[in-house]
């Protein structure tokens, strides 16, 4: 189907039951659904919004459009979980059904307020001329799951000096008031992130741009901005778009990232920070959000996708899904990713081998289509390792270390169909090691790789074969190894 402004711009009200439970059973049949991950139901799932815990329980919004795999018209969609594993489908959240969001209920956050759930977004409209404003609205979510939109918009239209690109409200506490980060493009085209402060989430004040170092490769906008301060120093993410490949680096249409530094001083915006680092060196990641549970914690979910590019399974009438909770964690001045204890209670049958091997491959039995893996590859000299799967049918998925270059590698040459071979079909990143410890979660189509205790991460969707299911160990060099596999 073509794909006009008026259907993208269609509601779900405004087509019969018929038609959307047609498209259901369209979805339902996708050979590619996710067992384990957050997706839509139909439609297109994008950016994590509002994730928060309240009333003991997680609660994690998405982007939704539900009509089709395009960015049409979006709502927020919940879920909500005890374990952060096992989801419920709270249905539809919020609505584009105002003045100051009929063009899409666009992302934001949420915090918890004297025992309300709080919801930041941003209310993307448009005039009849099509000219974009945004509004940074509010709604608030009660004890009995009841949302309502109260004292919208907060903030009306951007500052001076900034185009209409101007959303994704990240509000929390800090030092006694409420602090609230929004996704920003200059006039003069250059991606910032701009902060407001409120002391009653309802009256905001504009406090300025947050002050980056400049950089020439830094993006026309800034979306999705999100911080944190872990152990006396500071987090600034974001996902910026405009970047230019570097090397290895920014290879996908769109990147997101942070900045690590000293704790921002909120008076001036001066922030002092390192390096712009990618999170993901995957093929599919944006726009993540992350939040602080009872436990301490702080937890990250990304979108497993990107904006601007198709998906395998627009054919089947939905797009995307969202990657697995993370816990991020600073040490020695780096950011970790690391998968949450409680993904375990998805472990099924458990298998494990080990050995060792030299200028060798070897195959381990075709065991299941989704699984958690964990492989420690230890070695005097390790020299190069692949792990290779969803092997079969022509295809194979390949990981691989390389001692020499100092490059760990995701290669999709071969690992089934994609739609955007256009951005290249391998990615790597500089890493070097004495030992390899991978930590993996396969789903039906999606990959994610931790690796060295989620020192770097790989996430990718994956669209292989049915009959592509086996693994094999290549080392050149000696190498041992320990491999444990759970079915999920
Ligand atoms: C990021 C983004 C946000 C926006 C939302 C709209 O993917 O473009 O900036 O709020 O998606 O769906």
């Amino acid at each position: 189907m073509e794909w006009t402004r008026e259907a993208r711009y269609q509601r779900l009200a405004e087509v019969s039951k018929d038609v959307y439970q047609k498209l259901v059973t369209q979805v339902a049949d996708s050979p590619y659904r996710q067992k384990f991950h957050v997706q839509p139901k139909t439609g297109l799932l994008n950016d994590p919004n509002g994730f928060s815990f309240y009333k003991g329980r997680y609660h994690l919004f998405y982007q939704w459009f539900p009509l089709g795999p395009v960015h049409g018209v979006k709502y927020w969609y919940h879920m909500s979980s005890e374990n952060l594993v096992d989801w419920q489908d709270e249905g539809i959240a919020l609505e584009p059904d105002s003045f100051y969001d009929s063009h899409g209920v666009f992302s934001g956050s949420g915090l918890v307020v004297e025992d309300q759930l709080h919801l930041f977004y941003t209310g993307n409209t448009r005039t009849d001329d099509w000219v974009r404003i945004p509004y940074q609205c509010h709604a608030i979510m009660d004890a009995s799951g009841n949302i309502v939109k109260a004292d919208s918009p907060l903030i009306s239209d951007s500052p001076a000096g900034f185009t209409d690109n101007f959303r994704d409200p990240k509000v929390f506490e800090y030092q006694g008031h409420y602090l609230a980060l929004i996704g920003a493009e200059t006039s003069e085209h250059r991606g910032k992130v701009v902060y407001y402060k409120s002391d009653n989430l309802k009256d905001w004040e504009y406090q300025g741009i947050i002050g980056t170092k400049p950089y020439p490769n830094a993006g026309f906008m800034w979306e999705c901005p999100d911080y944190f301060e872990q152990d006396g120093q500071g987090v600034l993410l974001f996902s910026p778009q405009g970047m230019q490949a570097e090397g290895d680096r920014f290879q996908n249409i769109f990147q997101s990232g942070y900045l690590l530094g000293a704790p921002i001083d909120f008076q001036t915006g001066q922030f002092d920070h390192g390096a712009f680092q990618e999170l993901d060196k995957g093929f599919d990641f944006y726009a993540p959000q992350t939040m602080q549970d009872p436990l301490g914690r702080r937890l990250l979910v990304g979108w497993l996708g990107l904006p601007g590019v198709d998906c395998v399974t627009d054919d089947d009438g939905w797009a995307h899904c969202l990657t697995l909770p993370r816990e991020l964690v600073i040490e020695n001045n780096h950011l970790y990713q690391r998968p949450i204890p409680e993904l375990k209670a998805l472990r099924k049958a458990h298998h494990s081998y080990s050995g060792d091997l030299h200028e060798e491959t070897i195959d381990l039995q075709d065991i299941s289509r989704t699984y958690e893996l964990k492989l420690k590859v230890t070695a005097e000299e390790l020299e190069h390792f692949a792990l290779t799967l969803r092997k079969g049918h022509g295809e194979e998925t390949v990981f691989s270390y390389d001692h020499h270059a100092g490059k760990l590698e995701l290669d999709l040459r071969k690992s089934g169909k994609t739609v955007t071979a256009e951005y290249g079909r391998t990615r790597s990143c500089d890493f070097q090691a004495e030992y390899l410890e991978l930590h993996l979660f396969l789903d039906e189509s999606s990959l994610e790789i931790f690796v060295n205790d989620g020192h770097e991460v790989f996430t990718s969707r994956l669209f292989s074969h049915q009959d592509a299911n086996g693994i094999q160990l290549t080392s050149k060099g000696k190498a041992s190894y320990v491999l444990d596999l759970w079915e999920v």
